[in-house]
């Protein structure tokens, strides 16, 4: 890896079990709950993690027993579907005849092994996939889905590999995922050679773009690749990737409203919204997500810029008490009065922001439908209390989890414990057969399918899982992508600026001396006691320059003026409703 490990290290080590800006809720609130963290908690968490723990292993098994090397098992017929093209691909368009699988469930599966502790299974898998997978098939695929969970999956699953805690021998593992990768990789960039800059929704893996090939795609589907092709481009040193991302998503932005807000889905050779109305759920979600956490993983202040005022615009235009309807991107008068089940990640984005309170009341009433229907309907009509007439399914889905994990560790209220817990119960009682966990066609019904999709491994076991057992969290932060693959934060990442590496040459990046290169602005507030510290000095750290701690250590406060700065972000903290000091934003 091209990253110094005494130079990340200073960092890292400040900041220990904690998910990112988290960290500044978490110590404002865990004084509270410190004492009454009792047996009962603990043997909970015992006894839960123990019954995800077989829930992992009940849908690995079964898939490895009757789909693998295919992509996804059917756990009703215990049998295989090839289904990689047909993620993203409603109408079951172009489907190739001759593929024969690229082993997608073992691909999202590695993340969790690693997670749940499964090392020698991992490096199996690691092995099999080195010597089989090719990526050189005819199969027209969908970028964003293909990113987020093959490359995504794999960029993960290099980094872990090759990780301090060396979890593969040097002799064994040789960056033959980081290979596969960059082979996945310069494939995808066929699609960013239009106008624009904003990559075709569909490209096949062999021949790229095709002819005629439609030229609408979504907004996540373009403004969500920053996290996995930047990593690429960071292990790799070919920054390609990351400029390609990075291109598309300011061409994207540069297409916003004066509302600052965006829309569905475009064209990208002309460059022109086809859909107006938009929200925070299905063709969106992952735009926003990405903008907040490509701003924690790479440091740059041009995504903290963009993101911030989307937000606002979404809590603005979108938000109704703790509900998210859609509106029109140029009015931002209200389209759709639905919640649909993509939504349910919100939450957990807002705990990353520190708006800990909203993240609540939202994750509190998606639960209530949970518990309404069992499981959570795709759509569900906010003004009349009923599931949508035919959008009624539930495909395993893992957002509601996933916000239930974030809200855990910004809170440890107990509560969200029970949320999961009730989570659990209704995927055992629901949704597992026999051959797997099957996805439900009609909540109504509660009639099952023959499907179990690869992101109930990637995310929603995984989620469950870290709810209950956090240990994979301790000593490192993560990002975790939109499929649940881990991106470790270092500081050496977020000095390298996008903008300025883009321009450069990676080589003389890489051999840069600390001592004598330019320092940014950005390089300054993110972990500045690199630049402060000689190699091998010991003595106190310097946390950073710009912080300034709360004026009481149990971070209560009156007023703003009880609170300091920041230690990651430089940023000015502020009192809470509540009485604490946090990254809280001015919602209006
Ligand atoms: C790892 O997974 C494999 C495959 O499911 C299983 O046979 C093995 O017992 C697991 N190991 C541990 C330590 O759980
Ligand atoms: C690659 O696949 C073949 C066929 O399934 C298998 O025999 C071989 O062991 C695999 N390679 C590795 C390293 O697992
Ligand atoms: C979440 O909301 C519930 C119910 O309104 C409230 O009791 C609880 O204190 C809230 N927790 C946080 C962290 O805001
Ligand atoms: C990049 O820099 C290195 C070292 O300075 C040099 O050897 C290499 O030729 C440069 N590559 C390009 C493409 O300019």
């Amino acid at each position: 890896m091209l990253v110094s490990k005494s130079k990340s290290k200073t960092c890292v080590g400040i900041r220990k079990k904690v998910v990112i800006f988290v960290m500044i809720i978490t110590l404002t609130i865990s004084n509270l709950v410190m004492s009454q963290v009792d047996h009962r908690t603990a043997a909970k968490k015992r006894y839960m993690k123990e019954k995800v723990r077989k829930m992992f292993y009940h849908a690995y098994n079964n898939y490895m027993a009757h789909a693998f090397p295919h992509d996804e098992l059917k756990p009703i017929t215990k049998t295989y579907t090839d289904s990689l093209s047909e993620l993203g691909n409603l109408k079951l368009e172009h489907l190739p005849q001759n593929y024969k699988g690229s082993a997608l469930t073992l691909v999202e599966s590695l993340s969790s092994l690693v997670i749940i502790g499964n090392n020698t299974e991992f490096e199996r898998a690691v092995l099999w996939l080195s010597e089989n997978l090719s990526f050189d098939v005819d199969a027209r695929i969908n970028l964003f889905e293909c990113n987020i969970r093959l490359l995504g999956g794999l960029v993960s699953a290099h980094i872990l590999a090759t990780d301090s805690t060396n979890r593969l021998a040097p002799e064994v593992y040789k960056n033959q995922l980081l290979i596969l990768a960059e082979d996945l990789g310069q494939r995808f960039l066929h699609a960013f050679d239009t106008p624009t800059g904003l990559p075709y929704a569909w490209i096949n893996l062999k021949y790229g773009v095709m002819e005629d090939e439609t030229t609408e795609t979504s907004t996540s589907g373009c403004g969500s690749l920053i996290l996995e092709m930047g990593a690429l481009s960071r292990l790799t040193g070919d920054s390609r990737y990351e400029a390609a991302a990075l291109r598309a998503l300011r061409k994207l932005w540069s297409m916003r409203s004066p509302l600052n807000l965006v829309g569905t889905t475009l064209d990208v050779v002309t460059g022109e919204w086809l859909e107006y109305s938009s929200g925070i759920g299905a063709g969106v979600d992952s735009f926003y997500e990405y903008l907040m956490k490509a701003h924690i993983l790479f440091g740059g202040e041009e995504f903290w810029e963009m993101f911030h005022p989307a937000y606002l615009a979404v809590q603005k235009y979108f938000r109704h008490g703790p509900w998210y309807h859609d509106a029109d991107m140029r009015t931002g008068r209200a389209t759709y009065w639905q919640l649909t089940s993509l939504q349910a990640f919100w939450p957990g984005l807002q705990v990353l922001l520190g708006d800990v309170a909203a993240a609540n009341s939202s994750h509190r009433e998606f639960f209530s439908v949970w518990e309404k229907f069992g499981v959570l309907p795709e759509r569900y009509l906010l003004d009349r209390g009923m599931m949508h007439p035919t959008e009624k399914y539930y495909p395993l889905r893992p957002e509601l989890a996933e916000s239930t994990f974030y809200l855990y560790q910004a809170t440890k209220d107990p509560w969200y414990l029970e949320v999961g817990e009730s989570m659990v119960n209704s995927l055992n009682r629901y949704t597992k057969v026999e051959g797997g966990f099957a996805s439900i066609k009609d909540v109504a019904t509660m009639t099952p399918e023959d499907h179990q999709h690869s992101f109930f491994l990637a995310e929603t076991c995984k989620y469950l899982y870290l709810l209950y057992d956090d240990s994979f969290l301790v000593d490192q932060n993560y990002v975790f992508t939109t499929e649940g693959h881990p991106l470790p934060v270092k500081s050496a990442w977020q000095e390298r600026l996008p903008e300025a590496y883009t321009a450069t040459n990676w080589t003389s990046i890489m051999g840069i001396n600390y001592e004598t290169r330019r320092i940014s602005a950005m390089s300054l507030q993110v972990c500045p006691s690199i630049a402060l510290m000689s190699e091998g000095s010991a003595g106190h750290q310097v946390e950073s320059v710009c912080h300034i701690p709360d004026l009481r250590t149990t971070h209560r406060c009156m007023t703003d003026d009880d609170c300091g700065i920041d230690s990651t972000s430089c940023r000015k903290r502020t009192c809470s409703m509540a009485g604490y000091c946090g990254l809280w934003l001015l919602v209006l």
